[in-house]
């Protein structure tokens, strides 16, 4: 059921200091190695988001013990790759390409099939992406037409390593491949030409795995991995999510008065373009306390309420902060000047296609946003909608929390036509706000 939301320009600012939901892509990972590990696992910071949760759903189904505590940590208990069974139902992996991707290359080896079906809006995504090296280990894919979901993997009897390189900057399609790696007898390569988040590999590393990764041509990473290698739990400390943070971050620095601390923020270098940008256009943002847990770099984030101007993004740049376009895009239409962002052809394929959302919403809120083949040009400073702006969100969280944000700005708000799915990854998002004193209210309650 839809949850439509209203968001209204407010005199009231952020102050004091919060944690943000943990990250979502190492939750995901942290689950399904303590799955491969060996002994009882102890998970503290898990993002209890409903993507999150699809994966230790899935885990469970193949037989892995998975429990939470009552302080709010989770335990899972891995028998190694042996621990695994052919799960005897369906994978849902509802709206999350991370789950749905991650899991079909987790699944690759084993000598069994596995169903895998999702959401309307992950029915739609590209899964071709990871069909291609998972048949170079010798699994089979039943899917619909062009490489949509529901699939199937028919696991590989007799895995082989493969050589890859890879066509796009895909964290997934990286991780599909190591994890089924894993469990592949010999060596496999991955050649990644642009470098993309690396919380697979770092994990990996912080299991006491062998993983080498040298740096490769001019901005990739060569990584060679020798499957079957056992390993023991251990214990993981998920950090606040950068991608969560940066609505937090965004809000503070275009509502005026605003001074917040964001604590224990992952700060992976290949995650934090969106700090790059915001601190060129202008932000004061500031890293407080960098420390390091489990081989990821974690800080305390702090944030003042600033004037903000156009920038050019870099192409090169995309990876790093691909989550964070359409929060940027709020952050444009506020500052002065024009942005112009580069290099966004993935965008087109996410929970939705945020181009063309951010685009089309924009412009319903007054704001000239002009859209490229893969480029986005955001004029700031125009906010002239006469009437309650009406954002369609096509069931995506990313698209929804930044447009909300964009409402607090806004002298006649607007409203989105869903929130539900915002519980797939910052399942307390509205508190947050609620604790600020800001309250998005459905339309009959106005
Ligand atoms: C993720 C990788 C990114 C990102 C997604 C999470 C991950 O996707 O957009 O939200 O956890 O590996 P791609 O790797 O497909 O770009």
């Amino acid at each position: 059921m839809s949850r439509p939301l209203f968001s209204q320009k407010t005199n009231l600012s952020l102050k004091g200091a919060i944690e943000v939901a943990g990250d979502k892509s190492i939750s995901h990972r942290s689950l399904i190695f303590a799955s491969l590990a060996h002994g009882e696992s102890k998970i503290t910071g898990l993002l209890e988001g409903e993507d999150v949760l699809k994966t230790a759903a899935a885990l469970r189904l193949m037989g892995v013990e998975i429990k939470k505590n009552n302080d709010s940590s989770w335990v899972v208990n891995g028998s190694g790759f042996s621990g695994l069974i052919e799960p005897s139902d369906v994978l849902d992996m509802g709206n999350s390409g991370t789950a749905a991707r991650l899991m079909a290359g987790l699944v690759t080896p084993y000598n069994f099939t596995t169903f895998f079906t999702g959401d309307s809006s992950l029915r739609k995504r590209p899964m071709g992406r990871v069909f291609e090296p998972i048949k170079e280990f010798g699994a089979q894919i039943i899917s619909r037409q062009n490489g949509l979901m529901p699939f199937a993997v028919i696991g590989a009897k007799n895995p082989t390593p493969i050589s890859y390189k890879m066509k796009m900057a895909s964290a997934q399609v990286k991780s599909c491949i190591l994890l089924s790696a894993l469990n592949v007898n010999g060596i496999t390569t991955i050649i990644e030409p642009e470098k993309c988040r690396n919380h697979s590999e770092i994990m990996m590393q912080n299991l006491g795995l062998k993983i080498s990764c040298e740096n490769f041509g001019e901005n990739g990473t060569k990584i060679s991995y020798k499957g079957m290698q056992e390993f023991d739990a251990k214990d993981f400390n998920i950090p606040g999510d950068i991608s969560s943070a940066a609505f937090i971050i965004v809000a503070a620095l275009i509502l005026e008065n605003s001074e917040i601390l964001i604590k224990n923020v992952g700060i992976n270098p290949l995650r934090d373009g969106i700090l790059t940008t915001l601190i060129e256009m202008g932000g004061k943002i500031e890293l407080l306390n960098q420390r390091e847990i489990g081989g990821e770099k974690v800080a305390d984030i702090k944030v003042e309420s600033s004037k903000l101007k156009g920038v050019d993004v870099p192409a090169k740049r995309a990876a790093s902060m691909i989550d964070e376009y359409p929060i940027l895009a709020i952050a444009a239409a506020n500052a002065s000047g024009i942005t112009k962002m580069n290099g966004l052809a993935e965008l087109k394929v996410k929970e939705s296609n945020r181009l063309l959302m951010i685009a089309q919403n924009l412009q319903k809120c007054g704001v000239e946003a002009n859209m490229g083949e893969d480029s986005l040009e955001v004029k700031g400073g125009l906010k002239i909608a006469k009437n309650i702006a009406k954002i369609s969100t096509s069931l995506d969280h990313r698209i929804a929390m930044s447009f909300l944000i964009m409402g607090l700005t806004m002298e006649n708000g607007l409203e989105i036509d869903d929130s539900a799915m915002i519980a797939t990854s910052f399942p307390n998002f509205e508190k947050i706000f609620a604790n600020f004193g800001i309250e998005f209210k459905a339309p009959d309650q106005l």
